[in-house]
Parts: C-alpha cells; structure tokens; sequence
C-alpha cells in the first residue's frame, strides 16, 4: 500500500513525479504528495488529501523548477485523510516518504520527546524525527542507526537538506525497484511508474541503503560494504500499463484473459504436456509430497478453493486452503511432506508473506504463484511459477485470478501424470480443454448481452446471493467478491445446498441469486436449490453450460457458457462474473478501478 516515487536526474523532477504517482495510484488514493529540492539545498514540500489530479493542479499552476524530488500516494493507515497526514513529511532536515507501518512509533516518540515536533498523527512523522536526530551530516551512519530503532515494514525515500541531488533509500519488507539510465537515477514502490523510463531495473536489497545521484545509483550493506543489485529486465511494454483506449483498466484487463491464459500456459509446455524443470522445479517436489497447503488473500485464495476441487479430484491426496492471516497465527499442521503453495498477485501481501515464512519454519517445501517477478514472496519461497498476466493495475482482480488458476491446473497436470493418476494421453487432452478455455472467455467477451441484462435486475438491489456446488460454489466466491468490492452491493456466495440452514430467510421478493450450476453431477441438486429460492421470489440468474436443459419459469436471466468439460467451467464463468460486477459498478457511476476504501497491495496486516 502507499506508491513511492524518486528521482534524482537532469529533466523536470515534478513532470516525472506527477506522471509516475498517477501510475503508482492504484497503491492508494487518500492523499498525494512531493518534495522537490534545488541544487542549493532549497525544498519544496506540496501535499494534498485527494488524488494525484488535485496535487497536480497545485503544482502545476506554480511549477518549480527542480531536478530531484520524491512523490507519495498514500493509503492512510495511522491518522484520518487530510493534508497535514499526506506524505511527505519533514523534521529538521529531513523530508521523507514511506510505505509500510512503524511498529514502535509511539515507544520512539516517548523514548527521545518527540511529542512537541509532531504535526501529524502519522507513524512516518516519527521516522522523520528520529533521522534528523540521528543525522550529524553522515546520511549512511544516520540510517544504519535508525534500522536499529525501528521495529516494522518500512521503505523510505528520503532527502537531507545539506544533500542537494542525493535521495537515500531504505526498505525492510515494503518493495522498492529501482534504475539508472541516461535520463537519470529512479526508485519506485513499482515497476509501473519506472517502465517508460527503460527495461532494466533491480530490486533493491533489504537492509542495505542506496543513494540516488544523477550520475548513478549506490548501495552499500549496513557494515559499509558495496552490494551488487542483480538487474533485471521488464517483459512489459508502457502500453500494457496504460489503458489503451479503454474506459477502465478492470475492463481492459478483463479483455486480456485470454491472451494471458496462453501466455501462461504455452512457454511451459513440452510435448503438450506441462513441464517445470526449465523453472528449476524438480518433479520431486511433486512426487515427495503427502498432502499441499494453499495460502494466499482475497482473490488469489478463492482461486486457490477451485485449485484444491481440482487438484483433489486430479490427483488423490489432500489438498487444504488457508487464509494467510489466519494461518500466519495458527500452530499449522504441516512438515516436511507437505507442499506449500502460496498465490499472490503482487507478490508484496504481507500475511500472504508472514504465512510463508511460517510454513518453511515448519519445513514444508513451499512454492509460490506469482505475477510480479522478483518480489518478496517470489524471492522468499522455494520455488517460484510466474504467472504472466502483464501488469494488473485495476484494484479488483481479474486476469491474474484466471492465469493463477492456469497455473494450479498445470500443476494439477504434472502431478497427475507423475503420480500414475493421468496417462500422457489424458494429460495431453486437460492441457488443450485449459488451452481451449482461453477461446471461451473470448465468446463470453464477446457476447455480453445476458450479462449486460442481469446488471438490471442487479444494480437496483442492495443484497446478492451468489450459489453453487462444488467447483461452482468455489467460483462463485469470487464472483460475490468482485460485485461487493467494487459496486458496493452486499453479495454472498452460498454453497447451494447449505442455504436453506438460514440464509434462506434473507430471500425476498426480487433479490437477486446468481446460480451457478455447471456442474453435470450435482446439476440436478443445484436446480432443485435455485427452484427453493424462485418459489421464495428470488430474480434468478442462471449460468449453465450451453445446451443445459433447465425450465425456464425457474430463472429470469439465463447466461449460457461456451465450454463442454466441466472443469473447465470456470473460466468463462470467472469473465460472466467479472463483466457482471463491472458493468453493474459502471452503471451506479461508481470509480470502478478505486473503489472505496481498498489499494492493490495490501502490505500492512
Ligand atoms: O496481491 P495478492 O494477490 O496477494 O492480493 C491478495 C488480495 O488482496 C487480492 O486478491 C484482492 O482480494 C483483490 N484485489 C480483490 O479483487
């Protein structure tokens, strides 16, 4: 949470730091905010509650003239939204901005009588205050000292007002990227505000502090010593993070899906037959294994509840799916013989993160579903399989639910065939039909009218129940999370046949259930529950696979899928719920890519 942006150069500091805020706002959206500094030293400190448009209005209608600055968005975590709580923040000679949570600030401001200096009720105003009261010119000795102090997640960019040009970087946890090229030297809390500058970048290493200059960037560990970042290169282009002529980025993301699902899936597969040993996965880490643990947050986990359907149905052995910041404070049961499989979209989510620290604590072997390379759960786990979605910006996720959801069907491929469960024939054959779901989200895409219907009979009611069994309760989880968070409406997803054990009271005339039965062997079971709730006067929409035989007195809206194997259903099905949620939020007029109240990573617990 929170976007950071720095950067130290010979062009406009405040073009660059407005351009690269805007795309960083998706990390928040409370407040917006930067320091520019001159070359004698002179800053600039501008802050606004609101989005980055308010703080460029101000800015731009007096423009400084500057070549080194730091930029914040912030999600507010210690104090309300309004401009005094806006990064950045300054004490003395020092003007900071932070990602993350300062554990101890209220023990720090005690311990050195910090209360008198204090302006905000923010835990970073703290960090500010405790730094200048370290620095005695040695911007290095001033921040070894202060890692000492600070307990939490943190990532600061910071200036030192007798330091023209020079940014001081320091993270424990919380993302920092970072690159130099012609056009200068550049830190970010991601990749989206760094990729039109140029294709290298690094991950900047934790508990080391690296200085911008316009010449080159350094990093020295905590002893003094130089650290060699590994540089990495972006596989993305500016336009994948851009709209490209869309209204959203959700929609324009939802249009990807099909492309990202073969993106996935194609480059690891050999022989038509899924194989991860290019990623140095060996087939061990398969065969060795007694039972698997999912964890993950939000969207990622209920993509890991149609894994677990589909792995154990697959492969036979036990498969269990946690929330991570519910296991992080578990005693779990896991050893060595289990596998841990952890999914996160941004690879930043700090339960997702603390619950995979705990599982290797506990020896299991742990791999991770990643989309953003290189960050901190991709580089904590044992093992890691990127999913290649391209940068996912809107809050609500989409297509990296559908590529994580590839991947654990291609991890539900090899270790079918490596545990005798699948022959290579029928490996062969789940391998197209998951090829083959990329074309169907394409016609689900394509042809929206059912969709676009059911938003009428949705957008009116404040309640939704979203229904099924088996796999299709599994996805209907995310589809009643998509419709809440980003159109404000209460939804529910119910296993259909538990709904009569009290939450069968809450239909009433015209609520809207979406039911889910794409199911062969439970379709029968599933109708019977969509009948209870139509006798109880619920607007039913309805999505089977195309072809199903259903009464049509017992649905208003069907939505058919385009897909012949039920496990597959849920790709096509993830778009209808996707679409539905968007349209319905587009249609309340409501920000469809920053909703209320939610960021896209979620790094503090
Ligand atoms: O980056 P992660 O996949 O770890 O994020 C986990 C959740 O915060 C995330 O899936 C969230 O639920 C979605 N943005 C909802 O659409």
């Amino acid at each position: 949470m929170c976007g950071i942006i720095g950067y130290s150069g010979s062009f406009c500091a405040q073009k660059i730091l407005l351009d690269g805020l805007e795309q960083l706002e998706y990390r928040g959206y409370d407040s917006a905010g930067m320091a520019l500094q001159k070359s004698n030293g002179e800053l600039f400190l501008r802050k606004k509650a609101g989005r980055v448009s308010v703080l460029r209005e101000a800015c731009e209608g007096a423009p400084i003239n500057s070549v080194c600055g730091i930029g914040h968005t912030r999600w507010a975590t210690h104090g309300g939204v309004n401009d005094v709580n806006a990064h950045p923040h300054n004490c003395g000679k020092v003007t900071l901005i932070h990602n993350g949570i300062i554990e101890n600030y209220h023990e720090i401001t005690a311990a050195f009588g910090f209360a008198g200096r204090l302006h905000s009720e923010t835990d970073t105003e703290v960090a500010a205050c405790l730094l200048d009261y370290l620095y005695q010119g040695d911007p290095f000795e001033a921040l070894r000292q202060a890692v000492d102090i600070l307990t939490g997640s943190y990532a600061f960019c910071i200036l030192f007002a007798d330091q023209p040009g020079r940014i001081f970087c320091i993270r424990n946890v919380s993302p920092l990227v970072a690159a130099h090229n012609d056009s200068g030297s550049f830190v970010a809390s991601d990749l989206t505000a760094l990729i039109a500058y140029g294709k290298s970048y690094f991950v900047v290493p934790e508990e080391t502090v690296m200085t911008l200059s316009p010449e080159g960037i350094s990093i020295r560990d905590l002893s003094g010593q130089p650290v060699e970042p590994e540089i990495l290169t972006v596989d993305w282009n500016v336009e994948s993070a851009r709209k490209g002529g869309y209204p959203h980025y959700m929609i324009k993301e939802i249009n990807e899906q099909p492309e990202a699902l073969q993106n996935t899936v194609l480059p690891r597969l050999k022989d038509g037959l899924p194989d991860f040993t290019d990623e140095g996965i060996p087939d061990t880490l398969f065969a060795s294994c007694d039972n698997i643990t999912v964890i993950a947050c939000g969207t990622a986990m209920y993509a890991g509840m149609v894994g677990k359907a589909v792995m154990e149905q697959a492969f036979k052995i036990p498969v269990s799916v946690h929330i991570a910041s519910e296991f992080r404070y578990d005693t779990p049961l896991i050893s060595s013989r289990t596998l841990t499989i952890v999914i996160s979209q941004s690879g930043e989510t700090i339960d997702t993160l603390a619950a995979l620290r705990l599982a290797k604590a506990c020896s299991s072997r742990t791999l991770a579903i990643v989309n953003v390379k290189g960050s901190a759960i991709a580089r904590e786990s044992d093992y890691v399989l990127y999913t290649h979605a391209g940068p996912e910006i809107a809050v609500a996720s989409t297509k990296a639910y559908t590529v994580q959801l590839a991947v654990l069907y291609l991890i539900a491929c090899r270790f079918s065939l490596l545990r005798g469960c699948f022959t290579a024939d029928q490996g062969r054959k789940f391998i197209a039909a998951l090829l083959s779901s990329s074309g169907a989200m394409e016609q689900m895409i394509r042809h929206d009218q059912a969709i676009r219907e059911a938003v009428k009979t949705v957008k009116r009611s404040d309640h939704a129940f979203f229904i099924g069994r088996g796999l299709d309760y599994a996805f209907s989880l995310e589809g009643a999370l998509k419709l809440k968070e980003i159109s404000y409406i209460h939804a529910e997803a119910y296993a259909a046949g538990e709904l009569k054990h009290g939450t069968i009271a809450l239909i009433e005339e015209r609520t809207p259930v979406v039911a889910l039965a794409t199911q062969e062997k439970i379709f029968a079971k599933t109708i019977s529950n969509v009948r209870e709730v139509r006798a109880r006067g619920a607007a039913v929409i309805l999505i089977v696979k195309e072809g199903a035989q259903v009464d049509p007195d017992i649905y208003d809206i069907r939505i058919d899928l385009p897909v012949s194997q039920d496990e597959f259903a849920v790709f096509p099905a993830a778009v209808s719920l996707q679409l539905l949620a968007y349209y319905t939020s587009d249609a309340k007029g409501l920000n469809v890519d920053k909703p209320r109240n939610l960021a896209k990573s979620v790094t503090v617990e």
